[in-house]
């Protein structure tokens, strides 16, 4: 196994005993993810990033595909983002290719493809903000980033969380909403 953590998560060559404090369950819990992925045939290649919901791997698939893994613990992931997220198709938004519930950890593993990063990484890119073009990108993202909503809307689903770490610019310079943690059907009451 990899370094799947950052230093937040410990250091993981430590082997046990854990902290019996909630940092080191934390810990425990992933640790215990990222073997279940294992035994599913996912092979760990780094850390994409995490947010309040879960942590985001870069993982090849056992077809030998990278994807992007986001495993959140079933005690927070939401009906609808499992429910609504799967029928969402859309240019600008990120489909979800699979997802698995494990018990022992009691996790969801959302499969997603791969993207390069994040609108806000590239809005505090010093190197890309001085470029002529970036001005026109950030409209065309803004535009893209409309599409997407406005497909959510018309499908009655309220993303909820729209914020620049949760816009994605692909390979080919689109950008994609991703993170459905928060996901509402607008037929129904939203819980504030
Ligand atoms: N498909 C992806 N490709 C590349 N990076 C991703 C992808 N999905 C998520 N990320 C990274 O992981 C972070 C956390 O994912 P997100 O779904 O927003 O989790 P949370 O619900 O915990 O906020 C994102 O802000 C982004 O940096
Ligand atoms: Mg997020």
């Amino acid at each position: 196994m990899g370094d799947h953590f950052d230093e937040s998560d410990h250091d993981l060559g430590q082997e046990e005993p854990m902290l019996p404090d909630s940092s080191g369950q934390r810990y425990q819990h992933k640790r215990d993810a990222m073997k279940v992925l294992e035994a599913n045939h996912f092979v760990f290649i780094e850390k994409l990033g995490s947010g309040a919901f879960g942590d985001v791997y870069k993982m090849m698939d056992f077809s030998g595909q990278e994807v992007a893994v986001k495993v959140v613990s079933l005690e927070v992931t939401k009906k609808s983002e499992i429910e609504i997220w799967p029928k969402m198709r859309h240019p600008n938004i990120i489909p979800l290719l699979q997802y698995i519930s494990f018990s022992n950890p009691d996790v969801g593993v959302f499969v997603m493809p791969v993207h390069w990063g994040t609108l806000k990484d590239v809005v505090v890119d010093r190197h890309f903000l001085s470029q002529t073009c970036a001005l026109d990108c950030l409209k065309s993202w803004l535009y893209d980033t409309l599409c997407g909503l406005n497909y959510l809307h018309s499908n009655e689903a309220c993303h909820l969380d729209l914020k620049s770490d949760n816009i994605l610019i692909s390979q080919d310079y689109r950008a994609v909403i991703c993170d459905f943690s928060c996901l509402a059907s607008a037929t129904k009451a939203i819980p504030r």
